[in-house]
Formats: C-alpha cells, structure tokens, sequence
C-alpha cells in the first residue's frame, strides 16, 4: 500500500483528490475530452487489473470540476476470481490520500417493471448476497472498527444533493435497493422473485463490497444504478453482456449529465 501511495503521490504531484468516483459497465468513455493525468493500473503496486470487456483499467485525475477529483475508469469484480481484499484494495487506497466522498457507478438490471432498462436508480441501501465480506479477516483499527454500524451506507446528504441535481437537469431518478450477487452467471427468474421478495429493486454484480469498505473507513458514499436491462424472467428476453454493455453506452448521457452537475456541487 506504500509505495502504492508513494507512486501516485509522484506521478501527480501531490494531489489530493477528496472525492473519487467509480465508472461501471460503459461508462469507460466518461473523461474522453477532460484534461487530467492518467495513471493506468498495471503500474501500481498491488492495484487490481480488470480482465472484462468495456472495463479500462486506469486512475484518472482531474481537476475539472474545481477541485481535485480520482475518477477509476473500471473496476474487478469478486467473479473474476480476485478476493475481497483485491477488489476493495483501490477504496482503502482512496481513503489512504485523503478522499472522503466516493460515487460509485454500476450497472445492473431491474426487478422492477417499473423501472425500465435505460433508467437511473438512486442507492439508497443494499443488500449483500455475495456470500462473503469485504472486512473478514484481521481488521486495521487505525481505518474503521471491527464491527462497524451499516444502518446508513448510502449517505443521506448526498442522496439529497443527487436528487436535486436530477432535478435540475430533467433526468427522473427513482431510489431503490441494491442487491449484489456474486455472478457471473445471471439470475434464474426464480431468483430474480427472490430478491424483489427480499427488497431488493435492482441487482447487479459489483459496489457492495466497495460500499462497505468505503463505510467502514468513515467515508461518504453515493451509489447509482444504471438500469440496462429486465432481470431475467422480467421481459422473457435472454441476456447477453454484450446488450448490457450496449445498453449503458446508450443511455450512460443520462449519468454523464448527472455525474457532472453532482461533482460540480458536491
Ligand atoms: N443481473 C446481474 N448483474 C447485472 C445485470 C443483471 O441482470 N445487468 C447488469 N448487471
């Protein structure tokens, strides 16, 4: 984690990022045209690499929106056969040079008939069904505690600033429950049943474990769904990752939109 530290701290020249954002499934596209120094992940130590396809695998930062901003274009994922600690590694690094808020990105499809693939969803808690924990294993008492509260993940304020941002921009945000699941097989439509009988209006493969660790070390988050498809059984239609990537592609102006008027006030 060090010399982690150390690299970024000379590649960049000191910056100190106070928020930093996480790009889901097509949004890799999101700082094309932005000016700002990109560090790609294969040359920090310990960082994880992304083997999925629409994933890029570099930090970008920017300081576009008038203050210092870590943007991760891409991210691991547990299916991809990294641990816990590997995909949760770049938010305990984030925390270590100083970012208190982070805005993570996902794509994920709905249980919802009501929230059509296209659609934005507002975290505003999750359910973890990965079967696992991102804190198991000795716990670093100087970051968080050894068993730290989880009543509020998703943090009201900026669930606030979000919706008021959505607002101004005309871009319906609806808010709902996360659910994560291990993949990277999709769900049965039994399943899918499942979780909306759970509570759950969304499910997606990815953001809990980054959402805990992120709690856990006393930073600030924000979570949004991009909606890119009915979850199986839902429509009656196959799912393919190539729709899902071509999904978010299409409709990711939606979250570029909103991204860009919440990093502007937040
Ligand atoms: N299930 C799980 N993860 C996903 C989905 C889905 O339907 N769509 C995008 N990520």
């Amino acid at each position: 984690m060090n010399s982690a530290i150390k690299f970024i701290e000379e590649k960049t020249g000191g910056l100190k990022p106070d928020t930093a954002l996480i790009l889901g499934s097509g949004l890799g596209d999101y700082t094309t045209g932005m000016e700002g120094i990109t560090i790609p992940y294969s040359e920090i130590d310990g960082f994880p690499v992304s083997s999925v396809k629409g994933h890029k695998g570099s930090l970008f930062f920017t300081e576009k929106f008038g203050k210092t901003v870590v943007v991760m274009q891409g991210r691991v994922h547990y299916y991809e056969g990294y641990s816990m600690e590997q995909v949760t590694f770049p938010v305990k690094l984030f925390k270590k040079i100083g970012v208190q808020k982070l805005i993570i990105t996902n794509a994920a499809g709905s249980l919802d008939k009501e929230l059509p693939p296209g659609d934005l969803m507002l975290i505003k808690d999750h359910i973890n069904f990965m079967g696992s924990n991102p804190l198991i294993g000795k716990n670093d008492d100087l970051t968080g505690e050894r068993f730290p509260d989880m009543s509020e993940i998703y943090d009201k304020k900026l669930r606030e600033l979000a919706l008021l941002c959505a607002k101004e921009n005309n871009i319906p945000l609806h808010e709902g429950v996360y659910v994560g699941t291990t993949g990277p097989s999709y769900e049965t439509p039994s399943e899918v049943k499942m979780l909306k009988i759970l509570g759950g209006n969304v499910v997606g493969m990815s953001t809990v474990p980054e959402a805990i660790v992120a709690n856990w070390a006393g930073m600030n988050v924000l979570g949004l769904s991009l909606v890119t498809n009915f979850a199986s059984g839902i429509s009656g239609k196959k799912l393919s990752h190539n729709e899902v990537i071509e999904a978010g592609k299409t409709a990711s102006f939606k979250i570029v939109t909103l991204l860009n008027s919440i990093l502007e006030e937040i």
